[in-house]
Formats: C-alpha cells, structure tokens, sequence
C-alpha cells in the first residue's frame, strides 16, 4: 500500500492506478462498518484508495474534535490488509490553508434533522469530500447507510455538480444487538451501551406499526415505548430518501431516521421503511 500525505503525491499515484478506481473516505478509528466498505469496493473496482483525515470543517465549535478517537497505526494495517492499494491521510494544513474559505452550500437538505443540531456540519462534510473527489478522481465512491443524511447530501452535491462519480451505498453494519458500528460507540458508558440498542429497536417499531397501518403519531408513540427511558430522543421522522423532506403518508423511497442521547453521547440510526 502506497501513502500519501500531500495532494500532490496523492494525485500521482491515484492517477497511475488501473481504473474502475473505487474510493472509501474515512475519519479513522476502523470499525468493521468501515472495512465492509473497503471488502465492497475491493470485490467491485481494480484499484482501491482510501482517506483517513477526520475533517475539523465538519465539527462544531463544542463538539469533539480534540478527543474524536484516533488509532492511526491500526487503521493504516487493517485499510493494508484489506487490500487497499492508496492511502490519502493528509494532515490538516494541506487540506486547509490558513486562508481556507470556501464551502459548498447543499441548500436546505443541509439545515434538517442533522443539520439543524450542527448547523455547519453538512458544509464541512460535503467541502471534504469535494475536495478528496478531486484529488482521487474515483469512479465509484463508497458510502454507508448508517450516515443516511450524509449520504443523501453527497449524491445531491455530486448530481447538482455533474462529478462523473458513481455512488455505492452499503448497508449498515450492526453489533449482535442491533446497535449501528459507530467510531463514537467507545464514549458509552457499560450501562449506556445495554441501552442503547433500544434506538435500533425503537426503528423497528415505528417502521412496523407504520407499515401496519399507523399514522406517524401513531407510530412514534409505539416506539417511545421501545425506546430506552434514560434516552434523549432529538428527532424521529419518516423521509423521502433522496430529498430528506418528511412524509406524513408512506410512499417509497422513504427512510425512519431518529438520533438520540445516551448520556454525552449522540447516535444516530435509520432503516429503510419504504423501497
Ligand atoms: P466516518 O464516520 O469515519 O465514516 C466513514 C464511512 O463509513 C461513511 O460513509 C459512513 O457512513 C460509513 N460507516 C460508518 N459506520 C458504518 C456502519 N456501521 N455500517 C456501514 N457503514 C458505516 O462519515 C465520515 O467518516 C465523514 O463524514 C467523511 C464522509 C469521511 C467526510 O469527512
């Protein structure tokens, strides 16, 4: 595996690379969400680069940036072991000089759900991956389900900006228990981590009783049942998949989304309600 850790050496050896080119972008600490994007585009594509670079764009001013887990040395030997053949981890002063000011704008998908908790997130997020796009120039680029919002504001930016990359979504990886592979799953408590299943469950719930016929009041109060009481539920909603506009009525493609509170830590989670 080749690394690079400035835009230029990154651009020489992607552009050398045999093409279908696919393209995982990470902000490290490797789970096995992560490593089932690389498995996908390894079995899909000829070449395969990856990025490590947890992006201070995309966090707010009282969120964790300074404390985001890090394990470098284990990501480079398990992205190696997959089978990747390129390595971007840039530090941040390449990516961003100290006269860095543009962002890209996603327009209102942007400022919902996610982006109404983390008003610069989906701008810090989509900014990032503009700029690797344009220094990897992939064919595919790899996706995970788990980041629903994400993933709908990226294929948005890449449609509305005519990038002549594909967009593979894989879905989400989970623990035995149902709870999403999550780099942030290491903050929970042992007793926030026995709850916090209960968000995945509550999903399911609210996904059933929907498609039994339940109003979405209905359904939300079906899954506030399931919903562990030490949780702080921000958003539970029914939403188009590719436009994250709520829906009152069922109609595919549409998404049950909900991010809630275990103690300090937030986690998000969705499903696919109609397809
Ligand atoms: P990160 O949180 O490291 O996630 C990298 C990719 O892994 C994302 O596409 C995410 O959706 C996917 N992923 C995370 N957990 C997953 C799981 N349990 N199952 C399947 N896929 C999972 O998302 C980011 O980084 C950043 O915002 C990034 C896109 C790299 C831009 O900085």
């Amino acid at each position: 595996m080749d690394v690079a850790t400035t835009v230029a050496r990154a651009r020489a050896f992607c552009g050398a690379l045999p093409r279908p080119l696919g393209f995982v972008p990470t902000m490290g600490a490797l789970h096995e969400g992560h490593l089932e994007l690389v498995r996908r585009a390894r079995a899909e594509c000829a070449s395969l680069v990856a990025s490590v670079f947890i992006n201070p764009l995309q966090f707010g001013e009282n969120e964790d940036l300074a404390t985001y887990p890090r394990d470098y040395d284990g990501d480079r030997a398990a992205l190696d072991a997959a089978g990747v053949d390129v390595l971007f981890s840039p530090p941040a002063a390449e990516m961003y000089s100290a006269d860095f000011s543009t962002s890209v704008n996603i327009g209102p998908m942007g400022s919902a759900y996610e982006g109404a908790v983390r008003s610069t997130h989906f701008a810090g997020v989509a900014t990032v991956v503009l700029k690797l796009l344009h220094v990897v120039g992939p064919d595919t680029l790899y996706l995970g389900q788990k980041d629903a919002q994400q993933t709908a504001v990226l294929r948005k930016m890449i449609r509305d900006l005519d990038i002549p990359t594909r967009v593979t979504i894989v879905p989400t990886v989970r623990e035995a228990d149902g709870l999403a592979r999550s780099s942030r799953n290491v903050y929970l408590s042992p007793g926030e981590r026995e709850q916090a299943p209960s968000l995945h469950r509550a999903l399911i719930a609210f996904r059933d009783a929907m498609r039994f016929g339940a109003s979405k009041a209905e359904a939300k109060s079906v899954a506030l049942d399931v919903l562990s009481k030490q949780a702080a539920l921000d958003y539970l909603d029914v939403v188009d998949a590719d436009s994250f506009v709520p829906l009152d009525a069922l109609r595919a493609p549409a998404f049950v989304i909900a991010a809630a509170r275990f103690g300090t830590t937030r986690l998000l989670d969705n499903e696919w309600i109609a397809t």
